[in-house]
This record gives C-alpha cells, structure tokens and sequence, in this order.
C-alpha cells in the first residue's frame, strides 16, 4: 500500500519554536492563496475537499464556515482540542507536530468568515502541548501572522489559549462553552445554536483540532490534490488513532477505502501476543464494535455508514480474544457512567442501571428479566437523553447484543428467579 500523507506532511519536520522552518516548508501559503484567490473560492475549495467534521459529528465544513461567513455580525472562531473520547489521540499528535498547521487553519477561516477573535480549548492533560502551542501563537504574532492588520490584507485576528475543564462532556460544544464562560460544564438546550449564540453570546464556529489542519492542507495543495486518495464520499486521508492490542499503536495518517484488515495487519502491525483480534471498537468509546468477520469493509465514511457503524473521532481500539467482552463493556459504561454531567434521568440514572446490569452478567447472576431491562434502558437512553454523552453511551452494547448476543447470554439464569 503506497501513499503520501497530506494532513500529517510536516510532522518531525520541524519543531514548534522554529516558525521559520514551516515557513521554508511551504506553510502559511494556504493562507496567502486564500487572501490572494478569495473568501469564495476557499468555501468551494472546502466543499470540493468534502471534510466532514472531524470531531465527531461529521458535519460538512464548508457549510458551517459558509454559515459563519454570511452572518454579519461579530463572531468568534473555536478550535475544540479537548480530546476526551477513550482510545482517542490524534488532536495531540496534530497540536504537538504541527501545531501551525493548526494556527494557520484558525487564520483561514477567521479570514473566510470575518471574525477577529479565535479560542483554542486544549485538554487539560495536554499541558506540555498548551504552553508550546502558547508559544507558537506568540511568534505566529512576531511575524505578521496573528494580530492587527495581518500580511496587510487589512483583517487582525488573535489567538486564546484555553485549559479544558477536565471532563468529557466539557467536549461537546455547548457544556465547552459554558466552562469557558465559567459556568458548570454542562450542555445546554438547543436551539439556539453554538453558530447563532455561543460563546459571550456571539455566533460562534467551532472546528475539531484535525478539521482545521485539513483545511489548511486544502488551501496549501488545492482540493485536487486532498482528493486524489480516498472514496466516491469520503476524500483524502483520515488521522487515525489505533490503540489496544497491536504491535505497533500510535497515529497514522491512511487514505479512505483502506480496509479495516489492512488498518489492524498492515498499519498497526497485527495482533500483540498469541490470541487472534476478536473485534475493534471504532470512532471511540461512543462507537460500535465491528466484529471480525467484518474486517473485510472498507474504512470509509459511505461503507460505515452501511453497515451500521461510524468513523467518529477516527479512534480504533482493537481488542483480543484474550479480553472477556463482559469486562470490555463494563469499562466502557463505567467511563460513561464516571462523565455523566447528571443533568438528565435517561443518561444519570440510566447508566446506572446499565452497570449494575453489566456486573450481574459477571457474576453470572443476570436473569432474562436483568436482560430485558438492559436493552430497554439503553434504548431509553437513546430516545430521551439530553445530549449525544446519554444518546452513544449504550452503542457498544447495542453492538455486543447484535453479534456477541450468545457470549452475553451464556451465563445468564434461563428462567427467573422469584
Ligand atoms: C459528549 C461529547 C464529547 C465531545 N467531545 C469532543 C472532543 O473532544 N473534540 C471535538 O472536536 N469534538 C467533540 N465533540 C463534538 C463537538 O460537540 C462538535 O461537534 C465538534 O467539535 C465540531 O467540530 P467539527 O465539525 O470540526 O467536528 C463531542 C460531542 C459530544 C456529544
Ligand atoms: S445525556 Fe448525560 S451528559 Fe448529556 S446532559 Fe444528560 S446527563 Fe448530562
């Protein structure tokens, strides 16, 4: 398999104190090609390039940049880093390897769409990656690049660094505005939406760390380029996190339509020790489980979306046979149980009562009425929860029950006891 990366080209090749080597490696021409070529023509750059958000929601950039840009009003622009989907990591490699990329990704659309202040929310944990990125932006604004009357195309614009609150949710776009606005991290009724009313009250564009790296990799190259890899609906190349047991685990930077054999065997080495991949959990905690006698699908967008699961954040942690799937799924809802704000029955309570569930399977003191009560909770939870923490909390098990129903059932009580 022969391919170039594009979205990860300058990672090691140079280091975030050193501005003048991403500019000799052809950085912030994205931007000088965007104020030469127009606002117009890095919307339908965008639209060509097809970037699905890449936080999660796969929501087309160019129409959230094309929202932002036809509101005329004061607005802001924010770059989501916050990174707390388990098994998910790239947003750091991004941030840590080419963090221009990402500042330059923030200028482009700051120019695009008309806005003049821009936030970046960093993880928490990622505290070492906050203060180099501080120091990035600060020679970003050394030379012209970020500030008042920027490459004298007449626009300024600057960037805030902002510490993560240090909870899951605080990743969803309305809880991260609240704690940036010093309230409780918790999500808030739409609408009004984030791009209407979002943070300090104004419009609002939020960006996942790697939508807006492919962005600035659309403005350096073309959309031509971007798109000469991939599928039909999914274009370019996707950075992925690969995490669990497999030899070789890290961040990789793979064109869609690769298959999800070739992701487990090729990129990420193959099975760490002697039992076989049982199956991988895709898109993050969040995801479905994709079993392995569905390894043979492609990693697109489109062949997901198909067969019932989702790229997500892009994360892909692979699981053996070694691993008691029972175990796997009582670390995941206990995460969801742990980052529940609180704020909605369906999600508090319901993950309550799915953990219980999860433990009685265990024990094996599960009855069919424990497992009835399972499924019926989860889907509640999907019906009724506030925010998508409550609604993709339970796909796992929805997946567990579609392809390991005999697995979760063998130790359960056939009839129950009174
Ligand atoms: C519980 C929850 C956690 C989320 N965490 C993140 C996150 O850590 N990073 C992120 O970019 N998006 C996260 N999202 C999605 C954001 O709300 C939002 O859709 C995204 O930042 C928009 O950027 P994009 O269109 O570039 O993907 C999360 C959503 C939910 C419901
Ligand atoms: S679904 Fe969960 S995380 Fe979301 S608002 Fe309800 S309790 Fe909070």
């Amino acid at each position: 398999m022969t391919y170039k990366p594009l979205i990860t080209e300058f990672f090691n090749r140079y280091k975030y104190d050193d501005i003048e080597a991403y500019l000799r490696l052809g950085g912030f021409s994205g931007l000088t090609n965007v104020i030469y070529e127009g606002k117009d023509f890095a919307i339908s750059e965008l639209k060509d390039a097809d970037i699905k958000g890449r936080g999660g929601a796969e929501y087309p950039a160019w129409r959230k940049w094309l929202l932002a840009k036809e509101r005329d009003e004061e607005k802001v622009i924010l770059c989501n880093a916050d990174e707390g989907e388990p098994g998910s990591f790239k947003d750091r490699d991004l941030l840590n390897k080419d963090p221009y990329k990402v500042i330059e990704g923030m200028i482009i659309a700051a120019y695009v769409i008309g806005a003049k202040r821009g936030y970046i929310y960093i993880r928490e944990e990622y505290d070492h990656i906050r203060r180099k990125f501080i120091t990035a932006c600060e020679l970003a604004k050394s030379y012209g690049l970020l500030g008042v009357n920027i490459l004298d195309a007449e626009f300024d614009f600057d960037i805030k660094v902002n510490t993560g609150a240090g909870a899951y949710i605080c990743g969803e776009n309305t809880a991260l505005i609240e704690s940036m606005m010093g309230k409780v991290g918790r999500p808030r009724l739409k609408p009004p939406r984030v791009g209407e009313k979002g943070l300090f009250g104004l419009p609002t564009m939020v960006n996942n760390v790697e939508t807006f790296v492919c962005a600035t990799t659309v403005m350096i190259h073309g959309s031509e380029k971007y798109c000469s890899t991939g599928t039909v609906n999914s274009k370019g190349n996707k950075v992925i996190s690969v995490s669990g047991r497999l030899k070789s685990p890290g961040t990789y930077e793979v064109p869609f339509g690769i298959t999800v054999d070739e992701l487990i065997n090729q990129i990420g080495g193959g099975p760490k020790g002697e039992y076989p991949i049982k199956f991988v959990q895709s898109g993050g905690a969040s995801g479905p489980l994709i079993p392995a006698s569905m390894f043979h699908i492609k990693y697109s967008y489109e062949d997901f979306e198909e067969n019932g699961f989702s790229i997500g954040a892009g994360s892909m942690v692979v699981v053996d046979e070694k691993t008691e799937l029972i175990d796997y799924l009582i670390a995941i809802e206990e995460f969801f149980k742990h980052e529940s704000c609180g704020k909605c029955t369906p999600c508090r309570e319901g993950l309550n009562q799915v953990v219980k569930i999860l433990y009685k399977i265990k024990r094996k003191t599960a009855t069919l009425k424990d497992m009835e009560k399972l499924e019926r909770v989860s889907q509640v939870m999907v019906d009724a929860s506030f925010c998508g923490l409550g609604v993709t909390a339970p796909t796992a098990i929805f997946s567990a029950l579609e392809y390991y129903k005999g697995e979760l059932y063998q130790n359960v009580a056939m009839e129950d006891v009174k």
